[in-house]
């Protein structure tokens, strides 16, 4: 239990509120306490000021001494005990009691208070002290001819301590009854906050290869939970295509692998019907399979290059060069297969440009697109390479005057094994090969930090242009 994030969040809000709790609550409950004991001295004191006042009034500007002393008396039983009726009062001087007052319960300062009160040190400030349930305030009145007296007042402190446990059991009852809630409070929200998390993990849980277009459920998506739902749809989505990529790739493959195969095996079958054929037969019959194997290595061929293309096992091994020469000779290359197909293959004048890059690829990627110009153009057309450059690139420009690409299927032409006039490419029999082709030189221009892109196409010609950073030069 202590392992879930929810039980760790409760016990470290709970460690956290209690602290807080106890804390100040100590911190207030002191202060409370201090402010009941501090009331209850200053009505002491305040008790001991008048008396103090009455009683050099009526010495000094009344009767003398003894006199003055017997009239302090007499008001201090009569309006003084109105005055302060719950405080008792004993007024001395060098050991002598003055005079005294009980407080309300009849009760009067005790003997121990007063031998307390005679070692206080000689000032006129008031001192407090607590003792046996009462608190008591001393008071030095020093009259210059008349000597010096002390008044002690005294008032029962249970009312104030009454009120004082009464705060502490509020405060004792209190916190943990806080804590407890804070507890449960605790839990319930990091439960309420954490449940995105729980449908989040189970509908994770139940995403297999078969159901990957099911989507964690967004409950909000401005939270934090929200958003990492929202990460996990991206990634389900990403899986989603390269899943889907995966199976349109082996249906694709199984189904080129699979017609070359075919076509050889019914050859065979056909073939071996009867049981004498002649040698022409014969000849004709394996020139079909040798035109179906041919194909068959190609495309594998092809596969194994784009396999090894997306596991990033092909290392390139640039060396440098002069892509000038590399394009002439490849066009001379093609020119072979465009005297097949009836198509003139030209090079235009050309600068001489270093550059340092795979060459054996580079030679590939030209010559796919030299191969599909030729093979995409009508007997008598043309197909011109030209390079140029532009900033810190070399445009390679392959040019055809054949029917062009239909412009629906101009986004899809480097999809693997896209085709865009099926029939017609497999028509052109042995040398059609699989919608490899411009994966592979779209791939093969990446790998050198550059790209590959159809410049234009219209029923007129179409011309594909490869660019390459001069600066790998
Ligand atoms: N120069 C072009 N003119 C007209 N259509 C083209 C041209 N280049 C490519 N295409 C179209 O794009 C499709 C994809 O080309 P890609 O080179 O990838 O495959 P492919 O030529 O059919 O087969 P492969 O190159 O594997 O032998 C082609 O089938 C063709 O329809
Ligand atoms: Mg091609």
């Amino acid at each position: 239990m202590i392992n879930s994030i929810r039980a760790r969040l409760t016990l470290w809000y709970v460690a956290v509120f209690s602290v807080i709790l106890v804390v100040s609550g100590f911190v207030v409950f002191s202060q409370l306490v201090e402010s009941r004991f501090q009331r209850l001295d200053s009505r002491l004191e305040l008790a001991g000021r008048v008396l103090a006042a009455s009683l050099k009034h009526e010495i000094e500007e009344h009767e003398g001494k003894a006199p003055g002393e017997a009239s302090f008396r007499s008001v201090l039983i009569t309006i003084h005990q109105l005055t302060f009726p719950d405080q008792a009062v004993t007024i001395l001087q060098a050991g002598r009691v003055v005079g005294q007052k009980p407080d309300s319960e009849t009760r009067t300062v005790s003997p121990a208070a007063i031998e307390q009160s005679a070692r206080l040190p000689l000032q006129s400030n008031p001192a407090h002290w607590s003792e046996s349930g009462w608190r008591y305030s001393a008071l030095r009145l020093p009259l210059p001819v008349h000597g010096q007296y002390t008044i002690i007042s005294g008032e029962s402190q249970l009312e104030t301590e009454r009120e004082v446990a009464t705060l502490r059991q509020a405060f004792l009852l209190g916190v943990p009854i806080a804590v407890f809630l804070s507890a449960l409070g605790g839990y319930w929200l990091a439960r309420k906050s954490l449940a995105p998390v729980v449908v989040i993990s189970q509908t994770v849980e139940s995403i297999t290869s078969r159901n990957l277009d099911r989507r964690v459920p967004i409950l909000n998506p401005d939270d934090e939970l929200g958003l990492l739902a929202q990460t996990f749809n991206r990634l389900l989505a990403r899986l989603g295509t390269s899943f889907e990529q995966q199976r349109r790739f082996m249906a694709d493959a199984s189904h080129e692998l699979r017609t070359p195969v075919s076509v050889a095996h019914t050859a065979t079958e056909v073939t071996l019907e009867k049981p004498a054929r002649t040698e022409g037969e014969y000849r004709e019959a394996l020139q079909i399979i040798d035109g179906q194997l041919r194909r068959l290595k190609r495309v594998v061929e092809d596969m194994f290059l784009l396999a090894r293309a997306d596991s990033g096992a092909v290392p390139l091994r640039p060396s440098k060069f002069y892509l000038d020469e590399l394009l002439v000779d490849t066009a001379r290359a093609a020119r072979v297969l465009g005297e097949k197909f009836s198509v003139n293959v030209d090079t235009t004048q050309m600068q001489e440009s270093l550059c340092c890059a795979d060459e054996s690829l580079l030679k590939q990627m030209v010559m796919i697109l030299l191969d599909n110009a030729v093979k995409y153009s009508a007997p008598g057309g043309r197909v011109t390479i030209m390079l140029q450059h532009r900033g810190e690139y070399y445009d390679i420009l392959v040019t055809d005057t054949g029917t062009g690409i239909p412009a629906d299927a101009q986004p899809l032409i480097f999809d693997r094994f896209y085709r865009a006039d099926t029939a017609r490419s497999r028509a052109s029999g042995t040398s059609s090969g699989a919608g490899l082709g411009l994966s592979i030189a779209r791939w093969i221009a990446e790998m050198h930090h550059g790209e590959l892109r159809l410049e234009s196409s219209s029923s007129t010609g179409t011309v594909f242009c490869a660019s390459l950073p001069v600066s790998s030069r």
